[in-house]
């Protein structure tokens, strides 16, 4: 039985007050769940990250980075190792966001050295697949998918796979307010499994989450998860509104 997970990416957004503000709603309103079942993680800022984890620091909502780099130190101005997020308390670390492999660049060469680096330096990582609509219009998406699963994980034993979490974003539902149909999303989602099965085991397979991300909302979420292979959810600008990311939050718990 998965575990259901909601994370909330808050990508660049918020400041040093609001910040804290946000999570401590969200700590509140998970503290009225805790006898139920479900992870819940936030993704602020690299800033403000130290004092999020401080705020959270007595609750059951984690923090997770929105990207690593994958050296350890040295000479790599700008970048942020995965030590330095364990230091200001990190337990999670998104890689591979759709928006850092379309708009920064990011490869899957690069995404596959960043879960290796956060794996060896403790943390967590969330892996991001998914399509732009061109890929999907022109019946690429299982293809584009399955290289991005199979290049991401390259190298990974199946030890170091059960602390990978998988989240499939169409690129054309993010931010969008258009999000995959839940059996879209299923589809790509049993893909995914099927993939995993593939290359490590079927046991193991059925253990991995798999969250869907892309304008998830209070009013989707419900059909979303009622999906068999889909585990949770990542969540954008939903999960700037405590009340909307809770409302998530609490239908994915069991
Ligand atoms: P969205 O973003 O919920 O705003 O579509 C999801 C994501 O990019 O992780």
């Amino acid at each position: 039985m998965r575990k259901p997970f909601v994370a909330g990416n808050w990508k660049m957004n918020t400041d040093s007050h609001s910040s804290v503000e946000l999570v401590e709603r969200i700590v509140v309103g998970a503290s009225k769940i805790a006898g139920r079942a479900v992870t819940i993680a936030v993704c602020p800022p690299f800033v403000y990250l130290q004092a999020v984890a401080q705020a959270v620091s007595a609750s059951s909502v984690a923090v997770g980075a929105q990207d690593v780099y994958f050296e350890q130190n040295g000479a790599f101005t700008g970048e942020v190792s995965p030590a330095m997020l364990k230091d200001v308390g990190c337990t999670y670390v998104i890689c591979g966001h759709s928006e850092r492999r379309h708009i920064i660049g990011e490869t899957d060469e690069m995404i596959n050295k960043k879960i290796a680096a956060a794996l060896a330096g403790g943390l967590l990582p969330i892996l991001c697949i998914g399509e732009l609509l061109g890929e999907r219009e022109a019946g690429q998406t299982n293809k584009v998918v399955t290289r991005q699963i199979e290049q991401g994980l390259a190298g990974l034993s199946a030890e170091k796979l059960s602390a990978v979490t998988v989240a499939y974003e169409p690129v054309w539902a993010i931010g969008t307010g258009r999000t995959a149909t839940p059996q879209q999303a299923q589809q790509v989602h049993r893909l995914i499994r099927e993939l995993l099965a593939k290359i490590y085991d079927e046991p193991l397979a059925a253990e991995i989450r798999i969250l869907y991300g892309g304008s998830v909302k209070p009013d989707n979420c419900a059909e979303l998860m009622a999906q068999p292979d889909i585990d949770g959810s990542l969540v954008g600008g939903a999960s700037l509104k405590a009340d909307d990311f809770l409302a998530i939050i609490e239908s994915a718990a069991v």
